[in-house]
């Protein structure tokens, strides 16, 4: 087993995360988020039912993992609280769970910003509305509050005072949408109470279950092309979802990093705005959705579905530097005659293998290349010999256009759905 695994997603997210840290999470010490927040939607279905986790780790089903909400999180604490509940009413214990003090708040006035900004767009980015960005925004311009500083109650009470007067001062417009700071305060002061025993310095933690060699793996938020950086800008999320953000995010140098393994479905999809080149409309798209249930986790929107986007796998295979890539809802695809999946971009008459900024990927003509479909049902094989041949060739095909093996092959949403090859 790699030591320090990190797991990302290599599309637009919704790849299968949550399904595969479940996975891999039965072997690890300890599991860290290192960006992101409640806007995930990382759903694990295994022996204790079906969850759909939006800020705890997907490592609280093993209750010998250690699970961390690292320094690059985005925390809503009334949220975080409600998520807490709902496990421990399932039976799911959450004292293996720990919180890094300088992970940044998420208040409600984030989510009020949030809705005030998509409505004043021209041209939206389709947030989850969960005030992922204002968050991030207030942290960059130093006006954040991190979740350590809950433990003084009194210095805590003055800074959110303060912070609240500033935003709406800053922000004349959000008096009409927002609610009262009385109000806030006091379900602040209750989930305060809730989460402190959880908080803590993360850095020593992290730090000796490293050097002592115990296997750790990084839970990444979201994918490649809502990268802050490198995705579809501006229709990206506000964090680093690559590899690189969890040097940042977790406090783990990247010279120990070990494995990376990139995250993709074996077709694409995507929620919220900006140019997704092989998207289909019609019937095809209808018949994804349909057969992949492609509904988003967080806010139950359609997810738009299209074929494979090999320049896509081909971009992370460089910015996150994949070690192997875990191929899931091959089970999807079973009963088409033949499967699209682009080779490349075309775009004034030039040939593009990697994907280009949003501005001039929306107008990209996909290439695509036909491979044989097969009709038969995935969802019993558990191992590579079990599949069709031309499910075989197709990720075959894939390893040979992004030069990185497919180490997982996943069948179905249950953790015993899964070929390990
Ligand atoms: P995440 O955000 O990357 O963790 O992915 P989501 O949980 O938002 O979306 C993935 C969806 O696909 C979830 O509903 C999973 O239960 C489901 N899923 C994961 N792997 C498979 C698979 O191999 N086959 C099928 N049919 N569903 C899967
Ligand atoms: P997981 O972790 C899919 C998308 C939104 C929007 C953009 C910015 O389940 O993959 P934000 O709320 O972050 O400001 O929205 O990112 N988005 C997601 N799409 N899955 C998610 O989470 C997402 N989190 C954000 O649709 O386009
Ligand atoms: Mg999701």
């Amino acid at each position: 087993m790699s030591k320090v695994h990190a797991v990302v997603g290599a599309q637009y997210g919704d790849e299968g995360k949550g399904k595969m840290v479940d996975f891999f999470a039965a072997k690890a010490s300890m599991v860290i988020r290192y960006q992101g927040g409640g806007n995930a939607g990382h759903t694990i279905v295994n022996e204790f039912g079906k969850f759909a986790l939006h800020l705890v780790p997907s490592g609280i089903f093993h209750p010998e993992t250690q699970c961390i909400l690292g320094t690059g999180v985005v925390i809503h604490p009334m949220n975080l609280v409600k998520e807490l509940e709902t496990l421990q009413q399932a039976g799911i214990a959450t004292h293996n769970l720990v919180i890094s003090e300088r992970a940044h708040l998420v208040m409600p006035y984030h989510v009020w910003q949030d809705i005030y900004e998509e409505q004043s767009r021209t041209a939206k980015v389709g947030t989850t509305k969960q005030g992922i960005g204002p968050a991030y925004q207030d942290k960059v311009g130093r006006f954040g509050i991190q979740i350590g500083e809950m433990r003084d109650l009194n210095r805590f009470q003055a800074r959110v005072h303060s912070a609240y007067v500033q935003k709406v001062q800053r922000m004349p417009e959000l008096v009409e949408v927002a609610g009262s700071y009385e109000e806030m305060w006091e379900e602040l002061k209750v989930a305060r109470k809730v989460l402190l025993p959880y908080i803590t310095d993360t850095l020593p933690l992290i730090k000796e279950a490293v050097q002592k060699n115990h296997p750790v793996l990084l839970e990444g938020q979201l994918g490649l092309m809502r990268d802050i950086d490198w995705g579809i800008y501006p229709f990206v999320t506000s964090s680093s979802p690559i590899t690189g953000g969890v040097a940042a995010g977790a406090g783990i140098p990247p010279t120990a990093l070990d494995r990376i393994t990139g995250i993709t479905k074996a077709y694409t999809t995507a929620v919220g705005a900006g140019p997704f080149p092989t998207m289909v409309d019609g019937d095809a798209g209808a018949w994804l959705r349909d057969q992949g249930q492609e509904y988003g986790a967080t806010t139950g929107r359609p997810r738009a579905c299209g074929w494979l986007d090999l320049p896509t796998l081909r971009y992370g295979a460089w910015v996150n530097g994949y070690t192997d890539l875990a191929l899931m809802k091959l089970d999807v695809l079973s009963g088409l005659p033949e499967i699209p999946v682009c080779v490349c971009y075309e775009l004034a008459g030039k040939r593009y293998d990697l994907p280009l900024p949003a501005y001039q990927l929306e107008h990209v003509t996909p290439v695509y290349e036909s491979l044989p479909g097969w009709q038969e049902d995935l969802t019993e094989c558990r191992k590579f010999a079990d599949l069709p041949e031309a499910a075989k060739t197709y990720v075959k095909r894939i390893e040979q256009a992004v030069g990185v093996p497919v180490s997982h092959i996943s069948v179905g949403p249950a953790r015993q759905q899964t070929l390990d090859r």
